[in-house]
């Protein structure tokens, strides 16, 4: 079979371009961790208890199935509700076994809030009226921090909790 030049010159600028293309895509979904919007859904700020997944029974942890989990959070100023304990104390830490699947599930009453867990991938922005979801693999042992990260003021330094795989 015979090229064209013409032909040629063409035929490699496609795979070029589309090399470099894949190389772009790849950089910021791999390296720097860009993730798909995670905050579509919509809900009323000033009535978060009314959407299932903020009534004061489904905050925090649940096993959904084997080595699944879920954990619904209400952000406030300046706070993480992560629902109560058997002796009605407030949650602070979250426990799961390493290598679970925890879809974390966050809505703000407020202002804008940040939901990170340092040291893991889970990194979001909670805005009020808005739902944010992430799904993340815990596969590290170790005690995560969980900040806000965005400034939402006086006690913005206040606003933490605390991830635990075991
Ligand atoms: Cu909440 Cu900063």
């Amino acid at each position: 079979m015979h090229l064209h030049k013409y032909e040629k010159v063409w035929l490699t600028f496609g795979m070029a371009s589309l090399v470099i293309f894949l190389l772009i895509i790849g950089f910021a979904a791999f390296w720097k961790g860009t993730h798909p919007q995670s905050h579509l859904e919509t809900i009323d700020q000033n009535n978060v208890e009314a959407h299932d997944s903020f009534k004061p029974e489904n905050l925090g942890l649940t096993e959904v199935a084997d080595g699944k989990y879920k954990v619904n959070i209400v952000a406030s100023a300046f706070n993480y509700d992560f629902g109560v304990d058997k002796d009605e104390k407030p949650v602070k830490t979250i426990r799961v076994p390493q290598g679970s699947t925890v879809l974390f599930t966050i809505t703000s009453k407020d202002v804008v809030h940040g939901f990170q867990v340092a040291g893991t991938n889970v990194n979001m922005m909670v805005e009020p009226g808005h739902i944010s979801r992430y799904e993340a693999v815990m596969k590290n042992k170790g005690e995560f921090t969980v900040v806000c990260n965005e400034y939402c003021g006086i006690g913005h330094h206040q606003m933490f909790g605390k991830v635990e795989v075991y």
